[in-house]
């Protein structure tokens, strides 16, 4: 399997080989060398066949796998939802912070996919609540399954619709997050297959510009957000001037901009003071 996924051009052949078989056989990789010399179960090795198939035409291994660790938990994932990125990790430890020394919080999660966000807060912060929104039913759907998985069910309210929508009148935030889709129209085209036919659209597409979705969010934030709450949002490393001249015009205060660990930029935020 090494081989023909080495010849296929794979970048990692043989750690996606050693992932693919621990799923298959369900051993770790010590029990995977040590009984090597034992007969294969026939019903793995088939299961091994359709996962290398899979591999072969482009599925990355974690779509294959169907979880994905962030934040030191695994998430499920499905087809709707975005693999969670390491990077986004940087929205969680600003989120904290924002948090921090305030009472009765609310966070809202505009955009949740597996809920990685939200989860992560309420799993390093006991007493808050999230409300998460997602335009997929299929995502809330494995959100609310990420946040049972975690224990944070009873705290997490996962509803379907477009950004602010789902919200009652009277509800007010300490923290919204959001990670929106944020790819321009036109380069949907030229991604990694890996990303482009494996990825959700809905969860890339941020429109002709790449900015639909920060006009929606950050322009209607202010409104939901308690004083002295915060925006916190990812944004595209080209994105930073654009995305902070929206947050200017939406009224926000104390904007801040955060690079990743490549020098990229990549968190904004800004207080409702
Ligand atoms: C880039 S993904 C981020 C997912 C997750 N927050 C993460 O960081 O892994 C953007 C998400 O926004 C959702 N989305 C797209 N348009 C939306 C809309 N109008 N309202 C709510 N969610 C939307 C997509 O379904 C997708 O789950």
């Amino acid at each position: 399997m090494r081989n023909r996924f080495r010849q296929a051009g794979i970048d990692t052949p043989e750690l996606d080989a050693r992932l693919l078989a621990e799923l298959a056989f369900g051993m770790g990789p010590l029990d995977l060398v040590n009984r090597e010399r034992e007969p294969a179960d026939a019903e793995a090795l088939m299961k091994l066949q359709d996962f290398a198939a899979r591999r072969l035409h482009g599925e990355p291994v974690v779509r294959i796998i169907g979880e994905k660790e962030f934040w030191g938990l695994a998430f499920a994932l499905d087809a709707a939802t975005l693999v969670p990125r390491p990077e986004t990790e940087m929205l969680v430890r600003r989120g904290l912070e924002v948090l921090h020394g305030r009472t009765h919080r609310q966070v809202l999660d505009l955009g949740t996919g597996t809920g990685c966000i939200p989860i992560a807060i309420l799993s390093e912060s006991p007493s808050t609540m999230a409300v998460a929104v997602d335009l997929s039913p299929a995502a809330v759907a494995t959100a609310r399954r990420n946040a049972e998985r975690h224990g944070v069910g009873r705290r997490f309210d996962a509803r379907v619709g477009s950004w602010f929508e789902p919200l009652r009148a009277d509800e007010r935030f300490d923290l919204i997050t959001a990670n929106p889709p944020y790819i321009e129209h036109a380069a949907i085209a030229a991604l990694p297959p890996e990303v482009r036919e494996h990825d959700p659209h809905l969860a890339l597409d941020g429109g002709a510009d790449g900015l639909d979705a920060y006009r929606a969010i950050v322009g209607g934030a202010r409104r939901w957000l308690k004083p002295g709450g915060a925006l916190v949002v990812e944004i595209g490393a080209s994105q930073a001037g654009a995305v902070r001249a929206l947050f200017v015009e939406a009224g926000l205060e104390e904007i801040a901009l955060e690079k990743d660990l490549a020098g990229l930029d990549r968190v904004v935020s800004g207080h409702h003071l």
